[in-house]
């Protein structure tokens, strides 16, 4: 049987894929206290293709639960979650390139030996996957560091690593769990930038997690917010802004900081 065919990035028309989360509720065990803990509830979210979606909210509302079960770790305990019309929560979800909140990097693998993973496993040949690694690295700003081992890479150079090894093998979708937490101010807004002309360039479906709302208004086309005890959504955000967009300008309207107030003041409530 031959090797399966990926086809180059440049030569890819993404439309993302769409996902639909319905009446969707998890709940843990905790067998310490032989009790149940309801970490998310009835959750009702339609993510069309193609959009760019932020998630807000504060700490153990159940935002990485929500990617969790995107990406098909773990299956919801009531509703369900729709990949493209199919549930997901049996298998892991193939379709989804998932920047999870821990690097995850193998420490075994140098840096370049983590971005080929996943084209050796999908059998990409050897040339074509070296320059596929070699542009994802770039892309985050990692040329250079190509031999190192993670442990030998700064907190912000193992979030870029982790976002070059999804990037290259070009997911339909990104999950990305805080993937600037650790960046310095000004490497995080040039990942913003570069993550935002990706997205202009593939259309890919984005789901973003963040703690920074500024970063989730300049960012996406839709926000939603996340109360606590439970973890529901308590409101969603169209964000109007024109695309492209450019960060540092919105950054400094009054429409911006007009929804950044008013979604502050939601989030301060949960607090
Ligand atoms: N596998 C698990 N087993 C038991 N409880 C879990 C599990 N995963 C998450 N939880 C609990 O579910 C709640 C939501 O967790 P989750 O990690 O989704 O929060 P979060 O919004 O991502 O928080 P943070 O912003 O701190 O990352 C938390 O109270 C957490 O303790
Ligand atoms: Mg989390």
């Amino acid at each position: 049987m031959s090797a399966p065919v990926v086809t180059p990035p440049d030569s890819v028309v993404r439309t993302g894929g769409a996902v639909s989360f319905q009446g969707v509720s998890k709940v843990f065990m905790d067998p310490a206290k032989s009790s149940h803990f309801v970490a998310v509830r009835d959750i009702d979210l339609e993510i069309p293709r193609g959009r760019f979606v932020s998630v807000v909210g504060p700490s153990g509302c159940g935002k990485s639960t929500l990617l969790n079960m995107t990406a098909g770790l773990f299956a919801p305990t009531t509703g369900q979650v729709l990949y493209n019309g199919t549930k997901v929560g049996t298998t892991v979800n193939t379709e989804v390139g998932y920047i999870t909140q821990a690097d995850n990097l193998l420490p075994w693998r140098t840096l370049r030996g983590n971005v080929l993973l996943a084209l050796e496993i999908r059998g990409v040949p050897k040339k074509e996957r070296e320059d596929r690694a070699r542009d994802a690295i770039a892309r985050v700003g990692l040329t250079g560091f190509e031999d190192r081992f993670p442990s030998q890479l700064s907190g912000g150079m193992r979030k870029r690593a982790g976002l070059a090894r999804t990037l290259v093998y070009e997911p339909e979708t990104l999950l990305m769990d805080e993937p600037f937490g650790a960046l310095d101010a000004m490497m995080r807004a040039t990942m913003q930038a570069d993550l935002l002309h990706l997205w202009e360039r593939d259309q890919r479906t984005v789901i973003f997690v963040t703690h920074d709302l500024e970063e989730a208004i300049l960012l996406a086309d839709q926000v939603v917010v996340f109360g606590t005890k439970p973890g529901r959504i308590i409101h969603t955000e169209d964000v109007e802004f024109e695309r492209p967009r450019d960060l540092h300008e919105i950054r400094r309207t009054p429409e911006f900081t007009a929804v950044w107030e008013r979604l502050w003041r939601l989030i301060e409530g949960e607090m």
